[in-house]
């Protein structure tokens, strides 16, 4: 049996910050930058920002209704809840309990996985083995994240690459693909180069608790692993890269983006990016933008994805699959 995607959804918060906006907001505190470099540099035009009291279970539960509807399935259906978050509501418990409450389904599994922006491929990842398994039967695969919240607004390196949001899937069992094959990485010597390092101790943050990011350090690794992920992953599945209808990698910066699809020797055509729209939504951005795709009538039945996720760890993977007719 394999995993097969039954629906998507999305949910992004109210309000949307164009780099206009963005960058008088900054002015007021003194940050220099402007709308014309962070667009050159990043490809973002805009991001949409979680009001102080929407947390990540709020978005993750919307985007689930989502899926669900897309699925026509109701959440008693589902028995496996993955969320991938790096800003959870609360230390604990897991973010994806909240959204199982708030989806009033109770009984099936609920955890959370912390892989950053590589966090909803390694969910997926996950909720396939179990699947597949035959420890569960329908799941929801949850990519939700409010960034904003450990933005340092005073860093302007950091502070303009960031948006909120969440995006989820819903996945049944069945005969034919799915998921053909997923890979997953890490390298742990690089923890230093994106981190947000600061922890709650004895009732006080010790530490730096706003992200920090060697922007050229990441770049230049999420080129080279984004590269040998997806040709792993599509060798897995016993398929050539030319066979790949529609790429979705992580939505960091489209300079990234334009660069992996280079490398692969694909037409960019084949790119879904939606950086502009969304900007770097960590765990949420591959869901986000797959629910896009999906929505706007790009992918169809019988296509094949490949979906890839990289960032803080450093961790990265990839998952290769076939949009079947329930999703399409
Ligand atoms: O989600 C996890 C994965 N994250 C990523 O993949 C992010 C990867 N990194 C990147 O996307 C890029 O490295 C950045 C967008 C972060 C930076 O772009 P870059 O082309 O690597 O710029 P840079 O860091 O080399 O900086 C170039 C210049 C510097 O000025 P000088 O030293 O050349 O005078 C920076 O101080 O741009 C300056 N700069 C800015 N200027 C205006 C940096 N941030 C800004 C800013 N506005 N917001």
């Amino acid at each position: 049996m394999y995993s097969q995607l039954l629906g998507t959804g999305s949910a992004l918060p109210r309000r949307c910050v164009s780099n206009e906006e963005l960058v008088h907001e900054l002015a007021q505190r003194g940050v220099e930058t402007s709308a014309a470099w962070i667009e050159e540099r990043t490809g973002i035009r805009q991001r949409f920002i979680a009001s102080a009291e929407q947390t990540s279970s709020q978005l993750a539960t919307q985007a689930a209704r989502a899926a669900l509807d897309a699925a026509s399935l109701a959440a008693r259906d589902i028995d496996l809840l993955i969320v991938a978050t790096s800003t959870p509501d609360m230390i604990f418990p897991s973010t994806a309990c909240l959204v199982q409450e708030q989806l009033g389904c109770r009984g099936g599994a609920a955890f959370d996985v912390q892989a950053v922006c590589a966090g909803f491929v390694y969910a997926l990842a996950t909720a396939d083995a179990l699947m597949r398994q035959g420890l569960a039967r329908r799941a929801l695969v949850i990519g939700a994240e409010v960034f904003s919240r450990i933005l340092d607004w005073e860093d302007r390196s950091t502070c303009v690459l960031f948006g909120d949001g969440a995006g989820a899937v819903v996945l049944g069992l069945g005969e034919v693909p799915g998921i053909h094959a997923n890979v997953l990485h890490a390298d742990g010597s690089l923890a230093s180069i994106l981190r947000t390092p600061g922890q709650v101790a004895g009732g006080r943050v010790i530490g730096h608790p706003f992200l920090t990011m060697d922007g050229q350090a990441v770049f230049k690794t999420a080129v080279q692993v984004l590269d040998q992920a997806a040709r792993e992953v599509v060798e897995r599945a016993g398929i050539t890269l030319d066979a790949v209808d529609w790429v979705i990698p992580h939505q960091a910066n489209v300079r990234i983006l334009q660069a992996t699809i280079r490398r692969l020797g694909l037409d960019p055509g084949r790119l879904v990016s939606t950086v502009d729209q969304h900007a770097n939504t960590s765990a949420a951005s591959v869901p986000l933008a797959l629910d896009w795709a999906m929505r706007s009538g790009r992918i169809v039945e019988g296509q094949r994805l490949l979906l890839q996720g990289v960032g803080g760890g450093m961790a990265w993977g990839a998952s290769l699959l076939s949009v079947s007719r329930a999703a399409s």
